[in-house]
């Protein structure tokens, strides 16, 4: 059993499908967690609904003193850092590289680069003088494959890995353990705009051919990416380190 008891975990994106059902998973194994997203009412009403060892926090991952309020923020109410869930992020525009302007480039890695950056600054001085803990980024299948009209996102969740790994390298003699969790196309709302954009007033016809790329037939849940997010915050995780963690339902096998 991955047991989060006492532990106080950071989140983003927590008003997200793959980040709250994180926060609630985490939360019902014990952990104390304070949930984020840009979406402030969102993560306070899920945070009042857990009531005691949650609190919810208004934060956008792109400025820097958002990221500290975080961190501050469970220092102040729960005492101590065991571990932060990167997750926040977007999937952009879909389109063709040659009509992707330098804002939506720019837009894309702001939030899912940066604010990973700015999440893993923010977090190291809590996690060391905790003497250890555990970094998961919220990469994807996009971070190991390309996609055809996300050359934005793609990009970005390749760059993720590469943190990741070079934070592992450095942080490891620490007691710092950092990995991604890849999700392959999860049933939930980004793929749902994905699919819309890719053939507007056919997603569901996207979803389908996207359904048979993958070996078990279908996307994963928000569920399966928690378990693994949970799994790796946690102590049953403390020899996995500088990896990624696919949830992808076998996409990725061929
Ligand atoms: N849904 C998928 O199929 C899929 C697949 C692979 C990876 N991912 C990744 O999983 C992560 C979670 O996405 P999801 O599937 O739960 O989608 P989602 O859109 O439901 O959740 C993303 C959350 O991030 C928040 N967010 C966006 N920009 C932010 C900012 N600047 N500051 C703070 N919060 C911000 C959003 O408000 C949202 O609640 C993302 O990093 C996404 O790229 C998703």
């Amino acid at each position: 059993m991955n047991s989060l008891q006492g532990k106080v975990i950071v989140i983003t994106g927590g008003a997200g499908g793959i980040g709250e059902t994180t926060a609630r998973t985490a939360w019902a194994q014990g952990a104390s967690v304070v949930i984020t997203d840009r979406d402030g009412a969102r993560v306070e009403a899920i945070a009042a609904e857990l009531g005691e060892r949650a609190a919810g926090l208004a934060v956008d991952v792109t400025r820097r003193e958002d990221n500290q309020r975080m961190v501050d923020l469970a220092l102040e109410r729960f005492g101590r850092l065991d571990g932060v869930f990167l997750n926040a992020g977007i999937e952009g525009e879909v389109g063709p590289f040659d009509s992707r302007s330098d804002a939506a480039w720019e837009t894309v890695f702001a939030v899912n680069v940066h604010g990973v950056r700015f999440g893993v600054q923010a977090a190291l001085p809590a996690l060391r003088q905790n003497k250890g803990g555990s970094i998961v980024i919220t990469s994807s299948v996009a971070g190991v494959r390309g996609a055809a009209g996300l050359s934005p996102y793609v990009s970005s969740k390749h760059a993720v890995i590469g943190l990741m790994r070079t934070l592992a390298a450095e942080l490891g003699p620490e007691g710092i353990r950092v990995n991604t969790l890849n999700p392959g196309p999860v049933d939930n709302r980004m793929m749902r705009s994905i699919e819309e954009q890719a053939n507007p007033g056919h997603g569901d016809e996207v979803h389908t051919a996207f359904a048979a790329r993958i070996p078990m037939g279908r996307y994963v849940t928000n569920e399966e990416c928690a378990n693994m997010a949970v799994f790796l915050l946690s102590d049953s995780a403390s020899g996995s380190n500088g990896n990624t963690f696919m949830v992808d339902g076998g996409y990725c096998a061929h």
